[in-house]
C-alpha cells in the first residue's frame, strides 16, 4: 500500500514511517526538518489552502495517517487559534478529502479527552470531558472526522519512544536527566497507559490492514503513574531511580490542567485485532534495545 504520513518529523511520525516502510511505500509530509530520511519526504505546508489536494493529486495514497498536531499542552493554552487549526480543522479537512477520494483515513487523538475523574477505566462509550484547550480541540477534531467520514478510524493514544529532538517523550526525559545525574520529579497522581511507539505503529498499520473504522483506545494494557513509569525506565537502563522524587502534578507549576486518571480500556481494540496488546515490559525492552543499537542517534541524523 502507499501510505501518506503527515507530521512525519514528530515522535510518532518518524517511528511510524520507519516501521511502515518495511512493508509499504511511505510518503512523509514535513515542513522542512528532515533531510536524509530513508523514505520519500514531501516538503509542504498542509495548513495552506489547496495544499492537501495538490499533494494527493501528486501522490495518490491508499491510506493517510494524520500525525500532525499541536501536541504541546502549554502551547495550546497560549495559542488556541493555532490549536484549533491543527487539531480540529486540519483533521476535518483531511477526512473530507479522504471520503471524496476513497482513501482510508486514520486520525490520531488523545487519551486526555477525559478529565480523569473516573475511578474506573474509560471505554470508548464513556462521555469525554476535556480539561483544556489541547484536549478540547482534539475532541472537536475526532467529532469532525466522524461526521464527515464515518469510515475513518480514530486512535486515542499515549506512547513513548525516541524522537528527532531527543526530548519529545517522557521516557527520553527520564533517560536524559537521570543519565546526567539530575534530580527530577515523577507525578504519582497521573495514571496513564504508556505504549512503546513501535508497538503503536505496528497496531496502527494492522488497523488499516484490517479495515477497522470508528473510535479505538490504542494505549498500553498496563496502567501506572508517571512516577512509576520513571522508576521502570531507570531500572531498565541501570540508572538511579532514587533521583526521581514522587510529586503531585498539582505542585508542578504546569499551566495546562492534567487529568489524574487516564486508564483506558483496550478491550475493543484487542477483540477486533484478535490478539492482546503487547506487554509494557516487552515495549520497554524494545526501547532499551534501540538505545543499545544507536537508534536515537540514527534518527537524529535525518534532521536538517
Ligand atoms: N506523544 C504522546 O504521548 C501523545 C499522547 C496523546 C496523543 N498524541 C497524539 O498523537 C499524535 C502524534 O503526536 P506526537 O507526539 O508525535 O506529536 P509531535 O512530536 O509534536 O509531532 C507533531 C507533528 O506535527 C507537525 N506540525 C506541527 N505544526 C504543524 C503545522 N503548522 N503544519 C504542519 N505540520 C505541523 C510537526 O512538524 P514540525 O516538526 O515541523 O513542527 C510534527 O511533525 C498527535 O495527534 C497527538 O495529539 C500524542
Amino acid at each position: 500500500m502507499r501510505v501518506l504520513i503527515t507530521g512525519v518529523s514528530g515522535l510518532l511520525g518518524i517511528n511510524l514511517a520507519m516501521g511502515a516502510m518495511r512493508e509499504h511505500e511511505v510518503i512523509g509530509v514535513d515542513r522542512g526538518k528532515l533531510k536524509s530520511a530513508p523514505f520519500h519526504v514531501l516538503k509542504a505546508d498542509i495548513l495552506k489552502t489547496d495544499e492537501i489536494d495538490s499533494i494527493l493529486d501528486m501522490t495518490h495514497p491508499d491510506w493517510i495517517i494524520n500525525c500532525a498536531a499541536l501536541a504541546n499542552l502549554e502551547k495550546c493554552e497560549e495559542d488556541p487559534y493555532q490549536a484549533k487549526r491543527l487539531n480540529t480543522d486540519l483533521p476535518s479537512e483531511l477526512a473530507t478529502v479522504c471520503a471524496k477520494r476513497n482513501i482510508q483515513f486514520l486520525h490520531l487523538s488523545t487519551d486526555s479527552v477525559f478529565d480523569g475523574t473516573n475511578e474506573e477505566m474509560y471505554t470508548e462509550e464513556d462521555e469525554p470531558s476535556p480539561p483544556g484547550i489541547y484536549s478540547q480541540t482534539k475532541l472537536d477534531g475526532e467529532r469532525a472526522v466522524q461526521q464527515v467520514n464515518p469510515q475513518a478510524s480514530i486512535a486515542r493514544v499515549n506512547f513513548y519512544g525516541w524522537s528527532l529532538g531527543a526530548k519529545r517523550s517522557l521516557a527520553e526525559f527520564f533517560v536524559n536527566n537521570l543519565s546526567e545525574g539530575k534530580n527530577v520529579n515523577g507525578f504519582t497522581d497521573v495514571i496513564f497507559c504508556p505504549l512503546w511507539v513501535n508497538h503503536l505503529s505496528h497496531i496502527l498499520i494492522e488497523m488499516l490492514e484490517k479495515n477497522l473504522s470508528g473510535l479505538y483506545h490504542v494505549v498500553g494494557a498496563q496502567a501506572m503513574s508517571k512516577y512509576q513509569f520513571g522508576v521502570e525506565v531507570a531500572r531498565r537502563f541501570g540508572l538511579r531511580e532514587n533521583l526521581i522524587s514522587p510529586q503531585s502534578v498539582e505542585r508542578s507549576g504546569l499551566t495546562a490542567r492534567r487529568s489524574h486518571n487516564l486508564w483506558l480500556s483496550t478491550h475493543k481494540l484487542s477483540t477486533d485485532l484478535g490478539h492482546e496488546i503487547p506487554l509494557f515490559s516487552t515495549g520497554l525492552d524494545g526501547f532499551y534495545t534501540q538505545f543499545q543499537q544507536g537508534y536515537p542517534q540514527k534518527i537524529r541524523g535525518y534532521q536538517q
